[in-house]
């Protein structure tokens, strides 16, 4: 008879909410009553809410996340898992990272096999851009998934419903009991599906800014230091980095639009934050899988590949098996395009000081990039493109920004929210984007 038949589980709520701790065996019966309808919703949410006030002891999130792995199937990488890692980003605006880092890390040696969500609210996700690829199928099963990490070193793959499925239910229950924004229950979320995908590495990329989850470098910190914790605890290498999201990462914001971006990252004529960022989480990664000494040794090799193709190779590899037009890589012209594109003037002349994430997502995702609710299409055409970065100087009635819509209507709407989040001043503060390496 197990823990949770014997207390009952509004005992264990009572008990979390007054400070208390919860055993192993307390918080699987939780979970799995949970999953198997025994325990309803009112109960768990009142769990979580006691979660959210009080926290979680680290014998409390181990349990937890445990629990979640073991609530479905988890994905056997057989020989590979030793050499594999896993990477994951807390999610940005025009966060196009995977594109380029899982084909780039590949080329090295190392290989990627990375599971992804789909994007929700203002920030896009990576199989939302990748299936703006013609023909792209990111829907592969285990047997097919594995395979191709074998053959070319890398897939991305939508993650499956049977694994985790306390993440969905528990992440479904979050977002109307206002719990989604709590450490714990999110270092357990994001962390049982990266134990759950079998890689013995882990790269974090924990954003922080007005664009992410964490608004602050003292949040992004306490989240990383308890994901890192997970990580230990279940024998996995885990690194992560603290990286900047106030403005959206690179200069595309919409699905086409970052994957022609990280072609052209690919190819080595990215912009200078994107490339940045993929370097340095790329150099961890290579030390991860045991391909360099060093994560700096691990850059020069990366910066090596991109400059010689090997890493746009390797992702045009990865598009044809997919079933993807490996032509687009050649020639992204062949990407979907939408009808209209409207630049943004600037009011007046100056210095771009600062581009609000948030602002530039959510005008992105209400031309059709994004979903406001699970059950929305995407356009894949459809987005927005920096003209003029922060630090950058424009004159009056230059382009801050190009809006790609499907209807001048669109377009306008688009152009103003999109004026009104870029500050235009004097001088612009140095953006710093790497905050900080913790393993
Ligand atoms: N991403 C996840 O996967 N889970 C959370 O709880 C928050 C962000």
């Amino acid at each position: 008879m197990t823990a949770v038949s014997l207390l009952r589980p509004a005992e264990l709520i009572a008990r979390k909410r007054d400070g208390g701790e919860l055993s192993a065996e307390e918080i699987d019966a939780l979970v799995a009553g949970y999953v198997a309808d025994r325990i309803p919703d009112y109960q768990v949410a009142a769990f979580l809410m006691a979660v959210y006030f009080r926290g979680l002891s680290a014998d409390e999130l181990a349990a937890l996340t445990d629990a979640m792995v073991r609530s479905g199937e988890t994905i056997d990488l057989g020989p590979l898992a030793a050499r594999a890692v896993d990477k994951h980003s807390s999610g940005g605006v025009g966060d196009k990272t995977s594109l380029v880092l899982v084909p780039l890390v590949a080329s090295a040696g190392v290989p990627v096999p990375k599971l992804s969500g789909r994007g929700l609210g203002h920030t896009g996700g990576t199989l939302d851009k990748l299936e703006a690829i013609p023909g792209l199928r990111t829907a592969l099963d285990h047997r097919a998934f594995l395979a191709q990490v074998e053959r070319i070193g890398c897939a991305i793959a939508a993650q499956t419903a049977r694994l985790v499925p306390a993440d969905a239910r528990l992440y479904a229950l979050r977002d109307v009991t206002g719990t989604v924004e709590s450490i714990p229950l999110i270092a357990a979320s994001i962390m049982s599906k990266k134990l759950a995908g079998g890689a013995r590495s882990i790269l974090l990329d924990v954003k922080c800014g007005r664009g992410a989850f964490m608004k602050t470098e003292e949040a992004a910190r306490a989240l990383a230091a308890q994901m890192l914790a997970i990580g230990r605890r279940a024998g996995r290498r885990t690194t992560a980095v603290v990286s900047g999201m106030d403005a959206p990462l690179g200069r595309a914001v919409g699905n086409a639009l970052e994957v022609a971006e990280a072609i052209d990252t690919l190819r080595g004529a990215g912009p200078p934050d994107l490339t940045e960022l993929c370097l340095t989480l790329g150099g961890v990664m290579l030390v991860l899988g045991g391909a360099a000494p060093t994560p700096e040794a691990g850059r020069a090799e990366l910066r090596r590949r991109l400059a010689q193709g090997q890493a746009l190779e390797r992702f045009q590899a990865m598009v044809a098996a997919q079933g993807g037009d490996p032509a687009a890589v050649e020639r992204p012209e062949r990407l979907p395009r939408a009808p209209v594109q409207a630049a943004v003037p600037a009011p007046r002349g100056g210095v771009v000081v600062a581009i609000d994430a948030t602002a530039v997502g959510l005008a992105a995702m209400r031309l059709g990039a994004g979903r406001a609710t699970k059950e929305e299409a995407i356009d894949p055409a459809v987005g927005v493109v920096i003209e003029r970065p922060v630090g950058v100087e424009v004159d009056r009635g230059e382009a801050l920004a190009v809006v790609h819509a499907r209807d001048e209507r669109a377009a306008a709407a688009a152009a103003a929210e999109v004026a009104a989040a870029v500050a235009i001043g004097e001088a612009a503060a140095p953006q710093q984007l790497i905050r900080a390496v913790l393993d």
